[in-house]
């Protein structure tokens, strides 16, 4: 027995001089291993009579169930004085201030969708959506766009395919936001004051033109509607959006879904090769608009003897561009993050009138 007091004594000194988990383990193999002490001797057992064998067999099971539970209490203790070690160095002060981590910038079509949402929403105008993939009525009819007008061709159409066998004309991606003017007027009816911003899209690349790009249509319907209201609306607006007085020239034009109809420009002036909004006598052409036409009214089931008003169709992206002095139009789609950083805008730069959004 003396040979077996002298295992467990050598066996739980060394586990209490374990400075370790490293050298814990290296005890516990040397003892309890495959290949260790304690493993060999209960091996050894086979080759005793059962005498021998029940009471040398029970006497090692104790040491190696002692050696065990040493074993495993120090694996905790170690475990425990780890801890608190990696506690005592790895601390954060948690009343230290949070230092903002800036996470992605504000796309420029995004500030500016926000920017003339605010400043027309100030005006009493509610926002109001469509959806992108439209029935070629929405998108052409229904605004006096019929099948055999020019006007559909000049818009490079995307069609969407019908399956097999369906012989229905084709959806379209819609080419302009003025189909929201149609559904917003099923929908409220009359009087109504909206704008819809949303992405359109026509068959066009270049540096000016993108196939996916960005309109906000406006949409205003009452009793005494005029021309005139149309044009206070507009010079708030570019005064508003760029921060400065802006005049506007109508020039007399033809839409199919306005009668009059106007192209209106912006007060410009080129200088040293930069543009300057609102200043000198130069001209600059930003959007379409006119006096909704009387079939547009009644096929969107407004009576054009008792109601009358205007509509304008603008480029966002223009107007970003324009705003912020951004040269090319097919960067604002490429997620180039060089240009994204440079402009786009930060997160928590939220524009408000109040705050001025110029
Ligand atoms: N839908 C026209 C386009 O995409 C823009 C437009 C012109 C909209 C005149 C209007 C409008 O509402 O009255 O080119």
């Amino acid at each position: 027995m003396t040979a077996l007091d002298d295992l467990k004594a050598k066996y739980l000194t060394a586990v209490a001089d374990a400075g370790d988990e490293a050298a814990l383990e290296a005890v516990r193999l040397e003892a309890l291993g495959k290949k260790g002490e304690i493993s060999l001797k209960m091996r050894e057992l086979g080759g005793m009579s059962p005498e021998e064998r029940s009471t040398f067999g029970a006497a090692l099971n104790v040491v190696k169930d002692e050696i065990d539970a040493a074993l495993r209490a120090k694996k905790v203790a170690l475990g425990d004085a780890a801890l608190d070690a990696r506690l005592r160095t790895e601390w954060l002060d948690v009343t230290l201030p949070a230092r903002p981590r800036p996470v992605g910038t504000i796309h420029p079509v995004s500030q500016v969708t926000e920017e003339l949402t605010a400043i027309f929403a100030d005006m009493g105008f509610a926002v109001a959506e469509g959806p992108q993939v439209e029935s070629d009525w929405y998108n052409f009819d229904a605004l006096n766009i019929p099948p055999e007008h020019p006007a559909r061709q000049e818009h490079d159409t995307f069609f969407m395919n019908r399956a097999d066998g369906d012989d229905r004309p084709p959806h379209v991606l819609r080419t302009h936001t003025s189909p929201v003017q149609i559904r917003a007027m099923l929908d409220q009816g009359a009087p109504i004051r909206i704008i819809c911003p949303g992405r359109v899209y026509r068959m066009d690349m270049d540096q000016t033109h993108s196939p996916m790009f960005h309109q906000v249509e406006g949409l205003v319907i009452g009793k005494d509607i005029s021309m005139a209201n149309l044009k206070w609306v507009l010079e708030e607006f570019f005064t508003a959006f760029f921060g400065k007085p802006v005049k506007t020239r109508f020039r007399a034009s033809h839409f199919p879904f306005t009668e009059p109809s106007a192209e209106v420009d912006i007060q410009c002036s080129w200088v040293d090769g930069q543009l300057r909004i609102g200043e000198g006598d130069g001209w600059m052409e930003v959007l379409g608009s006119g006096i909704v036409h009387p079939k547009v009214l009644r096929a969107a089931g407004v009576d054009p003897d008792e109601w009358q008003g205007f509509a304008f169709g603008m480029g966002i992206d223009r107007m970003a561009m324009l705003k912020y002095g951004i040269p090319d139009l097919r960067a604002f789609f490429e997620s180039d993050l060089r240009w994204l950083r440079h402009y786009g805008f930060a997160a928590l730069n939220v524009p408000e009138l109040a705050g001025g959004v110029a």
